[in-house]
């Protein structure tokens, strides 16, 4: 199916001071977590407000993402009143940092000393590996706004663990049989930053690629979180005979990669294919011109012409003065499924939120109506997306719906 082409650009209004700032914010201080247990507060069981955890990063290279994140959750909230299943939430926001070191004592301290029914938010793979059995323990569900490790659901369901995002695997093979019919035989080279992430969206796209006849030149995975310098790498590529560069980055990584990858050369002979994370929301603006014809998959973009996104867009717009990212997207649909759940659950402790969330039925998101599927991922449709200027603005123009792998 074709998506319909947008009629004007929507400009974005973040100044670069704010990108930038948001970009360089330090590293995260941990905080210690403790023995766990399911007890519930009081206001809980007294049919108080519902306490509600939000984990999202705040420090470090993942940074702008979690404020993306915050104001999704935030906008739901506050267009239901403050909130859901007409139940006054009593939100907890914690950092996440840049990795588990961080993550993992930020969200078991909001199941084990604030007692949360439930925990929202984690952009970071590693972070949400490390949770996985703190909240299958502790009967507390996580519902997991971004990161997508693989392993986190498909090693076996839990009633509570949930994700509104995707899965690194399947976020890396939409992409697969597209790049191998564009490239008609010649081989492409794979970069990634190395840690499961983009370890798992790699092996997604290759093994797509691979099935659909595409040839791999190379592959390189650059130490995450402190590679400043992709030249190294990227003086590689050229040798490898490679006619195009397969890539996952996001947040301050994005910006270095793709302006580097620019400032070198290459975007001029190798087309850029990616994860859309590699041209998402802030980072685009901080990249501009180096971004143009990048070619990513991903489940969202703020273009996609339905009114309920343009709803959303406009609601977004007027709120924080930006255009909405999928990671707000993300997280606004965190708050959706949670209103849905906490409409029906009989009390706002895990358990009966957990058994509320397996019959909420179809999210009708601005991405488009999508289900959990049978490990509590989103079945979904993935767009192509190819980044263009349009009045001074760069965007992610949508091209096309991505056949199913
Ligand atoms: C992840 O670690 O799963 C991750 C992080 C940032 C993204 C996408 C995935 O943009």
């Amino acid at each position: 199916m074709d998506v319909p082409m947008p009629k004007s650009s929507r400009a974005r209004r973040r100044s670069s001071s704010m990108v930038i700032a948001a970009l360089l914010t330090g590293l995260a201080t941990a905080c210690g977590g403790s023995a766990i247990s399911g007890e519930q507060p009081a206001s809980q069981a007294a049919g108080g407000p519902a306490t509600i955890g939000l984990v999202v990063p705040k420090s470090g290279v993942y940074a702008p993402l979690g404020a993306d994140m915050e104001n999704g959750f935030k906008l739901y909230l506050d267009q239901h009143g403050g909130k859901l299943g007409g139940k006054e939430i009593d939100l907890k926001v914690s950092d996440e940092g840049e990795g588990p070191q961080t993550g993992v004592p930020a969200a078991t301290k909001l199941v084990t000393q604030d007692k949360a029914g439930a925990v929202v938010g984690i952009v970071n793979s590693a972070t949400a590996l490390g949770l996985r059995d703190t909240f299958i323990e502790s009967k507390v569900p996580l519902i997991i706004a971004n990161a997508g490790a693989d392993d986190v659901t498909t090693s076996g369901g839990s009633p509570y663990i949930w994700r509104t995002s995707f899965t690194n695997n399947a976020v890396g093979a939409s992409l697969g049989a597209e790049v191998a019919k564009q490239v008609g035989g010649e081989p492409v080279y794979l970069i990634t930053a190395d840690y499961a992430a983009g370890k798992e969206m790699v092996g997604g796209f290759k093994k797509a690629f691979e099935d659909a006849g595409g040839k791999v030149a190379g592959e390189a995975y650059t130490p995450f979180g402190t590679t400043k310098d992709f030249q190294p790498y990227l003086s590689k590529i050229k040798g490898t005979g490679a006619k195009a560069v397969f890539c996952f980055y996001a947040g301050a990584e994005a910006v270095g990669f793709v302006k580097q990858y620019d400032q070198f050369g290459l975007s001029g002979d190798l087309p850029l294919f990616g994860t859309g994370f590699v041209t998402e929301g802030a980072v685009l603006d901080a990249q501009g011109a180096a971004a143009v014809g990048t070619q990513t998959s991903l489940h969202y973009s703020d273009l996609i012409d339905s009114p309920k996104n343009k709803e959303f867009v406009t609601a977004y717009q007027a709120a924080f003065k930006e255009a909405p990212t999928v990671y707000a997207v993300q997280a606004y649909d965190a708050a959706a499924v949670l209103d849905a759940a906490l409409a029906k659950a009989a009390t706002t402790d895990g358990e009966a939120i957990s058994k509320a969330l397996a019959e909420i039925g179809a999210v009708d998101s601005p991405r488009g109506t999508w289900t959990f599927d049978a490990e509590h991922d989103p079945e979904q449709p993935y767009y192509l997306r190819k980044v263009e200027e349009r009045s001074g603005a760069y965007v992610n123009a949508l091209v096309s719906e991505l056949a199913k792998g």
